[in-house]
């Protein structure tokens, strides 16, 4: 992303904060794994999506109208010593020149400088509840400032939830957005495929699964959320990341897995015979999970509201579960009272951006939101059939899933992950190696 994208939202935000307010945003805290050991640093979405500044120990400030300049970020120092060990860092002079601000200060000096900042405002917009510790500063520099009332200071008379606005900006995505998003799902899709060409019965999960941190760190990117490689009976498990079992000639295979890159997440899942080729019954689940899924996202459409695409899969995997014998009745009955809830147990989509479970509302009010351009969603329906005595045994352990990143445009639904195979003739074709 380029700094002119950066300087185009802070923009956008300063105009719904106005003049008269200020928002503040803490960069992520660097998070302990064990011991001494720390997880990789990843800078917060939101801090990230206004400032493109990656470094922890940060807060950035928007004072629209502010006289000696609207945006501050307050940084860690240049420190030659701690530079040797952990990396550059950028320093205040940094955070100028080459991140747009218009002042910088040393974190440590920002009890000093902020409540200042502060004064003058009437309202403050900040994301509440999100780091413990950042709050209780918040109400530090505030009581600072109520401290001081009877020398004449004022304080903020109104605390506004900055999520609220930023939220909604995020949830439309840029044509760079766009562009980045359609990159990462282009390297999760070549991910899925090499998958696809390597896996053989009597491979482990977790053999498959380095094939995507192969193919993700050979573009600089990293996973997005934990991959999901399940076998057989794990393929039924929705949030199964053990990935340590062995894959049986037979099984499907559902691998959930994309890559973040450049700080915006992709979310793919294909399902796959392990020995190639799908069995008659796993192959007629797999069509009614493709016919649900193409469904959906013909429904992806601007102007149509947030469920239409998931009222659209469970028409379609209603009718086709009715079809094999896993459910019985009235077809509208069984539609009406949700029946297929018992083997599709989630919704069909959710935001993807900058997080894989993207922010963003649903409704407004008590209605389902209307889909618009720029905003993207995944399209993942899927089918689960777990063991069980109520069922005939030909269906049991089948869990298939398929899953696409679906871009909301003027011209209909953009499939960022178009580029891999999902027809079960080009799966089987694809692993006839
Ligand atoms: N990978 C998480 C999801 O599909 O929602
Ligand atoms: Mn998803
Ligand atoms: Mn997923």
């Amino acid at each position: 992303m380029n700094n002119k994208e950066f300087t185009r939202r802070r923009k956008q935000l300063m105009q719904m904060v106005g003049e008269g307010g200020i928002a503040i945003l803490p960069a992520a805290p660097i998070r302990s794994r064990s011991r001494d050991v720390e997880y990789r640093f990843r800078q917060d979405s939101d801090f990230y999506y206004l400032t493109g500044f990656a470094e922890p120990d940060a807060v950035a400030v928007l004072a629209p109208g502010r006289d000696s300049g609207e945006y501050l970020l307050f940084c860690r120092d240049r420190d030659e010593l701690k530079e040797r060990w952990d990396g550059k860092r950028y320093g205040p002079a940094g955070a100028i020149s080459d991140f747009g601000a218009d002042d910088a200060f040393p974190i440590d000096d920002i009890d000093d400088i902020l409540p200042g900042i502060m004064e003058p405002c009437s309202r403050v917009y900040y994301t509440m509840g999100q780091y413990a510790e950042f709050d209780t500063r918040m109400a530090d520099w505030v009581n600072s400032l109520r401290a001081h009332l009877s020398q004449g200071t004022h304080t903020p008379q109104e605390f506004v939830a900055l999520d609220h606005l930023l939220h909604d900006m995020r949830l439309f995505k840029s044509r760079s957005e766009i562009s980045a998003m359609r990159k990462a799902a282009k390297i999760s899709a070549k991910a899925h495929q090499r998958a696809m060409q390597v896996t053989r019965p009597g491979m482990f999960e977790y053999e498959v699964e380095a094939e995507f941190i192969h193919e993700f760190r050979r573009h600089n990117a990293g996973n997005a959320y934990s991959p999901i490689v399940g076998a057989g009976a794990n393929a039924c498990t929705l949030h199964y990341v053990d990935n340590n079992a062995q894959l049986e000639d037979g099984d499907l295979l559902l691998i959930d897995a994309g890559c973040e890159l450049d700080y915006y997440a992709s979310d793919i899942t294909r399902t796959f015979p392990v020995n190639g080729r799908f069995s008659p019954e796993q192959r007629a689940v797999y069509e009614i999970v493709l016919e649900a899924q193409l469904a959906a996202i013909e429904k992806t459409r601007k102007g149509n509201h947030w469920d239409e695409p998931h009222d659209a899969a469970v028409k379609v995997i209603t009718k086709g579960l009715k079809k094999i014998g896993l459910l019985e009745g009235s077809l509208p009955k069984l539609i009406k009272d949700g029946a297929c809830k018992k083997y599709f147990i989630h919704r069909t989509g959710h935001w993807l951006g900058m997080d894989v479970h993207d922010v963003g509302d649903y409704k407004v009010g008590d209605e389902w939101r209307l889909l618009e351009a720029g905003m993207v969603t995944t399209v993942e329906p899927g089918i689960y059939i777990p063991a069980s005595r109520k069922i005939p045994k030909r269906w049991h352990n089948i869990g298939v899933r398929i899953e696409d990143d679906v871009a909301v445009t003027s011209n209909g639904p953009d499939v960022l992950s178009k580029s891999l195979v999902k027809d079960p003739d080009d799966i089987e074709a694809l692993m006839q190696r």
